[in-house]
């Protein structure tokens, strides 16, 4: 009888955290694809500003930066083990490669950086530092988002 009681608790125990678990691989799941929206949205502005379509403006351009650094920060930490499933693009390379992950974090990181140092003194500088995070996204996508 007491082991059936056990059993039952444990049981339930273990359902009741695999649920919980689920609820929050949904939840950082969201949390790096709004990270990843929100510098989405900047860098529409900032190919605008790059293909002359809008002005060059140094404040525009300061915030795209200052944004990508912000969206990134603790970025990996989104990542955690078992929120590979649900409703995710990354692949599963994101796990089994995350030194490579990492990596492509810190370069990506690295233009960011120097986005925000020198990417809004003036128009040739915010394109050459604009190229540089736009060719950050590209390639850690390539490897480690599905399209
Ligand atoms: C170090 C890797 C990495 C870098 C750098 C990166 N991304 Fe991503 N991005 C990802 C991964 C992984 C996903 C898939 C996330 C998911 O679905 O769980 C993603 C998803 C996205 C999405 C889709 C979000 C959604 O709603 O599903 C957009 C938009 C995006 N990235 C834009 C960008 C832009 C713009 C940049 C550069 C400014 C960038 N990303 C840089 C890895 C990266």
């Amino acid at each position: 009888m007491r082991l059936k009681v056990t059993a039952a608790l444990f049981a339930g125990l273990a359902v009741a955290t695999a649920g919980l678990s689920v609820a929050h691989a949904d939840n950082v799941i969201q949390q790096r694809q709004a990270r990843m929206k929100e510098m989405g949205a900047q860098m529409k502005v900032g190919a605008d500003m790059a293909k002359g379509t809008i002005a060059f403006d140094s404040a525009k351009a300061a915030e795209i930066f200052k944004t990508l650094q912000t969206s990134m920060d603790g970025y990996v930490s989104l990542f955690p083990p078992g929120s590979d499933k649900g409703e995710t693009k990354a692949l599963a390379v994101v796990w089994s490669d995350r030194a490579g992950f990492e990596s492509a974090i810190a370069s990506f990181n690295k233009s960011v950086d120097e986005g925000v140092a020198k990417g809004a003194a003036d128009e040739a500088a915010f394109k050459t530092a604009f190229a540089a995070a736009a060719e950050g996204c590209r390639s850690c996508h390539q490897t480690f988002k599905a399209r």
